[in-house]
């Protein structure tokens, strides 16, 4: 009996998609049952775009110029991701804030990674605000995304210490090492249907 078909991903970038790495070299391993069928990015310099041709994937630059509101732009972006049959949206990195229009067309299916325990240090320099605050732990969350910022559903959280010497750069790469471990692992578990969303709770059947 043949497998299940791979669910289609659209990720979304905005710089360096060191995520989006973890996430291909997690589906080349095959350790997630998905293809990436496209990579759209805001900004036409981002390194992640180099890193998804150089694993023939699809890319698409969709910059904001000549859009004067978000939803305008989120259509474009929805009508590019239907075109490409993307079931499971993943936002690796892409800074920007998204309008109903996109949550709205991908209701729970829009995955987000953000560099701090939500929902402490929600928004900007996430990791800078927990070293501001003192925390001795702080970490990465997996979400899914809601109309507001970083309050969407939570799926999957790793712990990180925070040293008495951290900057934000060394706090940030040690976050990010948790990011590549914790991203495709919940990937994973909506690809084979392990997710189930009741109000916020996500529960892992
Ligand atoms: C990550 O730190 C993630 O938490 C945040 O944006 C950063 C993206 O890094 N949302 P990269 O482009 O995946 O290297």
């Amino acid at each position: 009996m043949p497998g299940k078909a791979p669910c289609k991903l659209g990720v979304l970038v905005s710089g360096s998609g060191t995520n989006l790495q973890a996430i291909i070299d997690s589906i080349e391993a095959g350790q997630i049952n998905a293809s990436i069928c496209c990579v759209i990015s805001n900004k036409a310099d981002a390194y992640a775009l180099t890193r998804a041709k150089s694993h023939g994937i699809p890319v698409v630059i969709h910059e904001n110029k000549g859009f004067t509101d978000r939803q305008g732009y989120d259509a474009v972006t929805v009508e590019i991701l239907r075109e490409y049959g993307v079931e499971l949206v993943i936002l690796a990195g892409f800074m920007r804030i998204l309008s109903e229009t996109m949550v709205n067309a991908f209701p729970n299916a829009i995955m987000n990674i953000h560099p701090a325990l939500l929902p402490a240090f929600p928004g900007l320099h996430a990791q800078q605000q927990a070293l501001n605050y003192g925390v001795r732990y702080t970490g990465c969350t997996v979400h899914f995304v809601d109309g507001g910022t970083d309050t969407g559903p939570i799926i999957m959280q790793s712990v990180v210490q925070v040293e008495q010497d951290d900057t934000e750069d060394s706090l940030s790469a040690r976050i990010q090492k948790a990011e590549h471990r914790t991203f495709p692992a919940a990937i994973k578990l909506y690809v084979d249907g392990k997710i189930k969303v009741e109000g916020r709770q996500v529960r892992i059947i």
